[in-house]
């Protein structure tokens, strides 16, 4: 039975809610007929954007969404998305499959669609293809309030900037975003990063192109000669991004999403929680150069890749998902909240039917089903912006082809309003977790207690049964005193509030 002391009077960092964002790349049906449905579709939308999605970004509070890419970005040029749509060049996606973009979704059109969000926007400048004028100029175009690129952008309908804050500068450099080594990164990162300029009112989060997976060379050659500049000694930087997707066996056979057996789940967990230990070494190394923490680790693409689902488009990576998502992404949140004094920003990959997609959508418009990893989101909302809580957990590792994760995973945070949140997870495909809790410092009032499991483990949200695998109330939580038990049933995720 795994015990578990919440200390409430022992308050951490504040989790920043941005390690709850979300990724939209020009990537299969993310983009196009994912989000963007145009605005003569049938299927209702505002301005061009899918209503139904929207308002289900908006409920699990969606912090920031990275655009446009990915690999995309560095292909991208931004002065293909702007002014009228039907004089927008088409463009190949080269990445993605060799579609045809023609560009009606550009910077106007994504930054409204933040707007309609409530979300940050995240840009990802092209560094591969792209020169530092280019990404000046579009900063300018977003941020300045006067000038001659100011007044292009009130001629193409928008007169206030917009202010975007956050800004990447390149991606996957050492692959898709240029082939590049380390120490030629870390000289163009300074290059283009100086004319990346703050304006008025519109200081900038500058986020160079990271390591992926335990590639700690990357994360010191970058740290040592980007963070700072040469001379004047101060920050050039402000987040460090990383990418960790959770591969289940070797990339040419990996299994699609179903079906699965015991061994398939246990193989997800394991490889899924090697983002604690890919965390922990990035971290290390950053804190050699940055002891104050003062520069973000920002995971900004993670999540499953799985085979693409039988008779789509394989290079549009969509994917089906079960509750052993959820579980992941469980696993996930718990090691960004663990590691928030250096996880300030992460980006789930990908908002909607690409990879662990929060919502699936119907071909060509029609319904929408939000999947298992959807609920997490929902389920952990409240850590946004809390307060993590000091959390003993004396739960056993279990281990599956030599690596290692928590049987039960979890965290916990205080609001500003005093409320605290209780999330955890059961790995265990099998076997319920019989949970003991005991909480210091505060009398123990439970106030709501929510769980996800699946009446199957491999059982799907799909078009004709979309709450197959949803969040349900939580019983037969029994309180005494300042200790609850309750049991999580076989690979579920919980949240338990207490007021
Ligand atoms: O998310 C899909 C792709 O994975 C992104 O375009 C790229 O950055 C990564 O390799």
């Amino acid at each position: 039975m795994p015990r578990l002391t919440l200390h409430a009077n022992e308050a951490g960092p504040v989790i920043d809610r941005h390690i709850f964002g979300h990724f939209a790349e020009h990537l299969g049906r993310c983009i196009y007929d994912g989000l963007w449905v145009g605005e003569t579709s049938a299927v209702p939308n505002v301005r061009g954007w899918r209503a139904d999605l929207v308002a289900a970004l908006k409920q699990i509070r969606v912090p920031n969404l990275r655009w446009p890419g990915g690999c995309f970005a560095d292909d991208y040029h931004w002065r293909d998305g702007i002014g009228p749509r039907d004089k927008r060049p088409r463009r190949i996606n080269a990445h993605w499959g060799g579609v045809l973009d023609d560009n009606a979704v550009g910077t106007h059109e994504f930054l409204d669609l933040c707007e309609q969000i409530g979300c940050e926007p995240y840009l990802a400048a092209n560094v591969g293809s792209g020169s530092p004028r280019e990404l000046r100029e579009w900063v300018e175009y977003c941020n300045a309030s006067a000038g001659t690129l100011a007044d292009e952008r009130a001629a193409h309908g928008r007169r206030l900037p917009w202010k975007v804050r956050l800004w990447g500068i390149g991606n996957e450099a050492w692959g898709c975003g240029g082939n590049m080594t380390a120490e030629y990164y870390a000289g163009e990162y300074r290059r283009f990063a100086t004319y990346a300029r703050d304006f008025p009112e519109a200081p900038l989060y500058r986020i160079a192109s990271g390591a992926v997976n335990d590639d700690f060379r990357w994360t010191d050659v970058v740290m040592r000669d980007a963070y700072k500049g040469p001379f004047s000694g101060t920050a050039m930087m402000q987040g460090l991004s990383l990418h960790f997707y959770t591969v289940p066996g070797p990339w040419e056979t990996k299994p699609t999403a179903t079906p699965f057996d015991h061994a398939g789940w246990k193989l997800v967990m394991a490889t899924g929680w090697k983002m604690d230990r890919i965390v922990r070494g990035h971290r290390a190394v950053m804190d050699r150069y940055d002891p104050a923490g003062q520069a973000a680790l920002v995971v900004d693409e993670w999540g499953a890749w799985y085979a693409t689902e039988p008779g789509t488009n394989p290079a549009f990576l969509y994917q089906q998902q079960t509750v052993r998502d959820a579980v992941l992404a469980a696993l996930t949140l718990n090691v960004f909240i663990n590691h928030c004094e250096r996880v300030r920003i992460a980006n789930l990959a990908q908002v909607v039917n690409v990879l662990q997609a929060v919502a699936l959508t119907e071909e060509n418009g029609g319904r929408m089903v939000l999947t298992p990893t959807w609920e997490v989101f929902a389920l952990y909302a409240p850590h946004q912006g809390a307060r993590r809580l000091a959390l003993h957990s004396d739960a056993k590792f279990s281990t599956h082809e030599g690596l290692d994760y928590p049987e039960v995973s979890a965290t916990a945070s205080a609001a500003p309003d005093g409320s605290i949140t209780l999330t955890l997870c059961n790995t265990d495909p099998a076997a319920p977790a019989e949970i003991a809790l005991a909480l210091t410092g505060r009398r123990l009032v439970l106030a709501d207690a929510r769980v996800l499991a699946a009446p199957a483990l491999t059982a799907c949200n799909t078009f004709d049964q979309p709450r197959a695998v949803a969040t349900k109330p939580m019983s037969g939580v029994r309180v005494a005193g300042d200790t609850a038990s309750f049991s999580l049933p076989p690979g579920a995720v919980a949240a338990l509030r207490f007021s």
